[in-house]
């Protein structure tokens, strides 16, 4: 049987639905915070099994008869509370018998990262690979789903694209084809001990998808480089929370140091194909 945590998520309900094209429900265990959020998996004929990472206990229970857990990052912030779920799955994964488990880390992770979610990635491996588990990383880099919500919803109207990344280039992903890449990782075999870079080629820079955007909707699209102070000020004038403001300058800033930055094959050979690029992704959402 295979676990899926975090799978009333985005990128653990995705991953189910590839699985199922591959494996029988019954094979497949949700492992779900908060049951009343998993009905659609249910009448899928999905195994739900309640497991919060606060709760060592419901995690042990939930991988009863496991042969591999994808633990899915959490989405808490904070890194103590972050790295503390990580490891109680981790631990509860061993303590169940699971042999082999998956974990969704991030491109170049590093104590010393601008991007506040990397320090707890590394920290989260290094556990990992002391735990005695079979282990794979999945060092996903930033979704491709978010470069609309980078350009922000004015981009079209006003025809200019903001952004503090400087000329800084960035590997992104569809979340979709990542779960589908987990989804054949999960149900084929060598991947004990693997560290998969989840880092496609071609990167891009913001100036690269304001030029993207112009082709694509066949409206000028301006790049208008800004700081990361004006960034900062534009957020909080909009009423952001602050942890939300500090997340956003260090993702720009790790953009601009190109920590994001990858041209690594192994996405398209775990997918089986060359991944959505840039330009077909920004058709399917902004051509009319
Ligand atoms: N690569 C990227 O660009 C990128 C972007 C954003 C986030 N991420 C990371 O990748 C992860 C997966 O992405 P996503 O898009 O699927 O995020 P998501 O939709 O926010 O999913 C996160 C999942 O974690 C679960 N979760 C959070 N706290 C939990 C707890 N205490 N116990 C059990 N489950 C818990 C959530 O449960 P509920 O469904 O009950 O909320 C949710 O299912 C994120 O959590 C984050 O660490 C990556």
């Amino acid at each position: 049987m295979l676990a899926i945590t975090g799978a009333t998520g985005h990128l653990g309900q995705a991953t189910i639905q590839s699985l199922l094209l591959k494996v029988a429900p019954a094979e497949i265990v949700a492992v779900v915070r908060d049951l009343t959020k998993a009905d659609g998996l249910r009448q899928q004929g999905v195994q739900v099994r309640h497991g919060d990472y606060n709760d060592f206990d419901s995690l042990v229970a939930a991988f009863q008869g496991v042969a591999t857990v994808l633990l899915i990052s959490t989405s808490e912030v904070e890194f103590a509370p972050r790295v503390q779920q990580h490891q109680n799955v981790i631990d509860a994964a061993r303590q169940a018998g699971v042999p082999h488990l998956i974990y969704t880390s991030v491109l170049n992770p590093s104590r010393d990262s601008h991007f506040a979610a990397s320090p707890s990635h590394a920290a989260t491996e290094d556990y990992l690979r002391a735990s005695g588990l079979a282990y794979t990383l999945f060092r996903d880099t930033l979704y491709l789903d978010l470069v609309p919500e980078f350009a922000g919803p004015d981009v079209l109207p006003s025809g200019k694209l903001y952004s503090a990344a400087g000329e800084g280039k960035v590997s992104y992903a569809l979340r979709i084809e990542i779960a589908e890449a987990l989804a054949n990782v999960l149900t084929s075999t060598g991947h004990e001990n693997q560290t998969y870079d989840i880092g496609p080629g071609p990167s891009y820079s913001a100036r690269d998808i304001a030029r993207t955007l112009s082709e694509v909707t066949g409206q000028p699209v301006e790049y208008v480089p800004i700081t990361t102070d004006a960034l900062a000020a534009g957020m909080r004038g909009q009423q952001v929370p602050e942890p939300f403001v500090n997340l956003m300058v260090g993702i720009v800033k790790a953009m601009e140091a190109g920590e994001l930055e990858s041209a690594d094959p192994t996405f398209e050979r775990l997918l089986g194909r060359k991944p959505t690029d840039l330009k077909t992704y920004l058709t399917t959402v902004y051509a009319k």
